[in-house]
């Protein structure tokens, strides 16, 4: 018996098995009821009574072995994976899903890469203003309407503060605490308290643009201008500026493109008059320059705000602004390969 039993341990420290089937017909041969560790135990009771101890001990090493050595086996399989079905190592990974940037960052972008290969820099200032910097430095009289509750966000019921209406408030700022020349735009996000429909928001953003420096004229402007429609709307786009009134430019005026659906032939989209109207602009009053600390006898300069979500729409023919803000994805993939 005790030859039997250490033949068999001497075996089971060299089993092998390739598969599942060949562990199972080991595990057979050896641990079920009919097996041959099985045997042995029936044996047991024709053991001398002297020796009884000693083989007991010895066959429930055996046992063990044997189950130890199995689930080491059965491990081996399952770690390697090699003979698991379910797996297939061949197959490709699954792609990972890439997000989009927002439209209106696609054009924002786009409107600050144009404007920075003539020179102009970026700065931005705060949402939250005072009545200062929005207003009262940029010329606005007491008791013009934009100040109005109608028109103006306020902050706790305080007059002082408020949500700026237009991104003109960082000319404010940034001409109050720089020496000409100052060539910068100024990107950001606005407030206005209007109803919410397809063609109007309480909340859109802006592009403004300032440039002061000694002998800067209207010509300047237009050339500016001129420039950014055709590098934003191509070659062949015109412009045309229309008399405007805004209280921190004097001159003021309007700038229309010339539609880039139709390209100036008249539709449905620029109401048949072949242009659109796309931004604000004009040469900064002497106000608003002796208001911030500049010498008006010395320098003069030209400002220019831009709507992102109007030109977002000309470029992309969104028709309605809600879009840009309900985070819709079937919308928001659509500008998977935008940029
Ligand atoms: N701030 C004006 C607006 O919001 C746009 C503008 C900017 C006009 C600069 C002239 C100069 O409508």
């Amino acid at each position: 018996m005790k030859n039997r039993i250490n033949q068999l341990l001497e075996e089971i420290s060299q089993l092998a098995a390739t598969n599942q089937e060949e562990l199972e017909a080991l595990r057979i041969k050896l641990l079920s009821k009919k097996g041959e560790i099985s045997i042995l135990f029936n044996d047991f009771r024709n053991v001398a009574n002297e020796e009884k101890r000693e083989v007991g001990q010895l066959l429930n090493e055996l046992k063990n072995a044997a189950q130890d050595k199995i689930n080491e086996l059965k491990e081996s399989f399952s770690n390697s994976g090699a003979s698991d079905q379910k797996t297939d190592l061949t197959r490709s990974a699954d792609p990972i899903k890439l997000g989009t940037r927002h439209p209106l960052s696609i054009v924002k972008h786009e409107i600050i890469d144009i404007f920075s290969r003539i020179g102009f820099t970026i700065a931005e200032g705060p949402e939250i203003e005072d009545d200062w910097h929005v207003f009262g430095a940029l010329n606005f009289p007491p008791e013009h309407p934009a100040r109005d509750m109608q028109d103006t966000f306020f902050i706790e019921q305080n007059p002082d503060v408020l949500l700026r209406t237009h991104t003109s408030s960082v000319q404010s700022r940034v001409m109050a605490t720089q020496k000409p020349p100052i060539r910068m735009i100024f990107p950001g996000r606005v407030y206005r308290n209007e109803a919410i429909s397809y063609r109007a928001h309480c909340f859109f953003h802006q592009v403004e643009g300032l440039y002061i420096d000694k002998d800067v004229s209207f010509a300047d402007l237009k050339q500016a201008l001129m420039y950014f429609a055709k590098e934003m709307f191509g070659p062949d786009t015109q412009i045309r500026l229309r008399p405007s009134y805004f209280p921190f430019t004097e001159p003021s005026a309007e700038m229309d493109i010339s539609c880039n659906l139709c390209g100036g032939k008249g539709c449905q989209f620029c109401k048949h008059t072949g242009w659109v109207e796309i931004l604000g602009c004009g040469m900064v009053d002497p106000n608003v320059l002796e208001n911030c600390g500049i010498d008006s006898k010395i320098y003069t300069g030209y400002a220019f705000g831009m709507g992102v979500e109007r030109i977002t729409n000309l470029k992309y023919q969104v028709k309605d602004l809600r879009m840009f803000s309900e985070n819709d994805v079937r919308f928001l993939q659509q500008f998977e390969s935008a940029y």
